[in-house]
C-alpha cells in the first residue's frame, strides 16, 4: 500500500521536501505526483534539485491555462491516477490549484486526504488562493496547521479539535536545512555590494492590471534611486511589465526566476524583500530581513504580530523603505514551532493517521 503526495508549484516543493524525508524516514513509502503545474526548469526542476526531492513518481504535464481549464485538467488527471494507485491517503501542501483538484479527486474518490499548510485565511475571495484554501479544507480528513490561530478559523469552519495538529511550518526547515549554503554568489555575480533590496511580485491583483502595474512600476523606480533593486522576474508578470514599459537598469536590475539557494542567498543578504508572495512573509520572518508586501492583506498574520511584515500600499511604498534603512527592525525570535522540526512533527502525524486508516479496514 501507498499513500501519495501531491505537488505542482514552486511554493509547494519546499513545504513537501521535509515531510516527505520525514515520512521515508519513518519507514513509509510515499508515491509523489508532480502535476507540472509549473514546468519551466527554473520553476521546478532546480526546487528538486535544490531541495534534494526524489524525482517525481509519476509527472502529469498538465501546464497553464484558464483557472478552468487548468483545474478540469488536474482534476481528470489526478483521478485516472488515483484510481490506477488505489492509495489509502493524498497529502497535499498550500494553496494553488494543484492543492484544490488533487482535494476535491481524492475525496468525490473517498480517498482520506491531509492538508498541511491548513486554516490560513486572507478573507478576500478576490485572491483565487483563498478558494482554495476554503475548498482545501472543507474537503480534508487531516489538517496540519503552521500557527495557532490557524486552529480557531478552523475551527469556526466546523473542523473537529481531533482532526487538527499543529505541527509548525515545514517550510521553514527548508530554509533551516539549507541555510548554511546561503552566500553572497548571486549579489556578487550581479556587481552588488551596497545594502540592496529583492523584489517578487506575481499576484494577478498586482501584474494583471496594467493600471495597478503601472503605479507599482513608478513605486519601484522610485525605490531604486536610493536603494539598488534585483527582480527575479516570474513568468506570469513578465509581459505586463514590459508592457509598461519596465527595463532593466544599473539600479533596478530584473533576472530571471531563481533557484531555491540563489534566491534565499540573495534575500539572506538584502537590506529589505519586497513582495506579494506567500512564503516569503515567512521566510523574512525568520531570516530577520524586513519585508514590504503589496497587498491589501495576509493570510500571515503572524509574520506582522510576530515577524518582520508589514503591507504597504504602493504610494507608501518609498516611505516604507527609507524608515526601514534609516533604522532597521531588531531581530525577534521566529513564531512558535518554525524551528527546523515541523517536517518531523508532520510525518509522525501523517503516520498515524496512515496506521489509524489500516486498522479500519
Ligand atoms: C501559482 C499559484 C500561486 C503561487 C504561485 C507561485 C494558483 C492559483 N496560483 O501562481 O498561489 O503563489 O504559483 O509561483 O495556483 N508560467 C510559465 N512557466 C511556468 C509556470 C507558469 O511561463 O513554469 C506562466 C504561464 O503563462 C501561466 C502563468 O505563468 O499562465 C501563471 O501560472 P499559474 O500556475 O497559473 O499561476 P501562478 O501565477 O504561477
Amino acid at each position: 500500500m501507498t499513500h501519495i503526495h501531491v505537488v505542482g508549484a514552486r511554493p509547494n516543493f519546499m513545504k513537501a521536501a521535509p515531510v516527505i524525508k520525514a515520512l521515508v524516514e519513518l519507514g513509509e513509502v510515499p508515491t509523489l505526483i508532480h502535476t507540472g503545474q509549473h514546468y519551466d526548469a527554473l520553476m521546478s526542476d532546480v526546487f528538486f534539485r535544490d531541495l534534494g526531492i526524489p524525482a517525481p513518481d509519476v509527472h502529469l504535464g498538465v501546464g497553464s491555462g484558464s483557472h478552468a481549464q487548468q483545474t478540469a485538467a488536474l482534476l481528470t488527471e489526478l483521478e485516472r491516477v488515483f484510481r490506477e494507485h488505489q492509495p489509502e491517503g493524498v497529502v497535499v501542501y498550500g494553496d494553488v490549484n494543484s492543492t484544490l483538484a488533487a482535494a476535491l479527486a481524492s475525496s468525490k474518490l473517498g480517498i482520506p486526504t491531509a492538508h498541511v499548510e491548513a486554516g490560513l485565511r486572507s478573507f478576500d475571495r478576490s485572491m483565487p488562493e483563498e478558494i482554495n484554501r476554503v475548498v482545501t479544507d472543507a474537503l480534508a480528513d487531516l489538517h496540519l496547521v503552521t500557527s495557532p490561530e490557524a486552529l480557531a478559523l478552523l475551527s469556526r469552519e466546523g473542523i473537529s479539535a481531533d482532526r487538527m495538529h499543529f505541527v509548525g511550518n515545514t517550510m521553514i526547515d527548508s530554509l533551516i536545512a539549507n541555510r548554511h549554503l546561503f552566500d553572497d554568489g548571486v549579489a556578487t555575480a550581479l556587481g552588488i555590494s551596497e545594502p540592496y533590496g529583492v523584489i517578487t511580485l506575481h499576484r494577478p491583483g498586482n501584474v494583471d492590471d496594467r493600471r495597478a502595474l503601472r503605479t507599482i512600476v513608478s513605486a519601484l523606480a522610485e525605490v531604486s534611486r536610493f536603494v539598488p533593486l534585483v527582480f527575479p522576474v516570474h513568468p506570469r508578470g513578465k509581459a505586463g511589465l514590459e508592457a509598461v514599459g519596465l527595463e532593466s537598469s544599473e539600479r533596478l536590475r530584473l533576472v530571471e526566476p531563481l533557484g531555491y539557494i540563489d534566491f534565499m542567498s540573495l534575500v539572506s543578504g538584502a537590506a529589505l524583500v519586497i513582495t506579494d508572495s506567500g512564503g516569503i512573509q515567512e521566510e523574512t520572518t525568520v531570516l530577520g530581513i524586513p519585508c514590504l508586501t503589496m497587498r491589501p492583506n495576509t493570510e500571515r498574520p503572524i509574520t506582522i504580530t510576530q515577524g518582520t511584515n508589514r503591507l504597504v500600499r504602493p504610494d507608501e511604498l518609498g516611505g516604507a523603505v527609507e524608515a526601514i534603512l534609516k533604522s532597521p527592525p531588531d531581530l525577534r525570535p521566529p513564531p512558535p514551532l518554525w524551528d527546523g522540526h515541523a517536517g518531523g512533527r508532520a510525518a509522525s502525524v501523517i503516520a498515524d493517521w496512515l496506521r489509524a486508516l489500516r486498522d479500519q479496514r
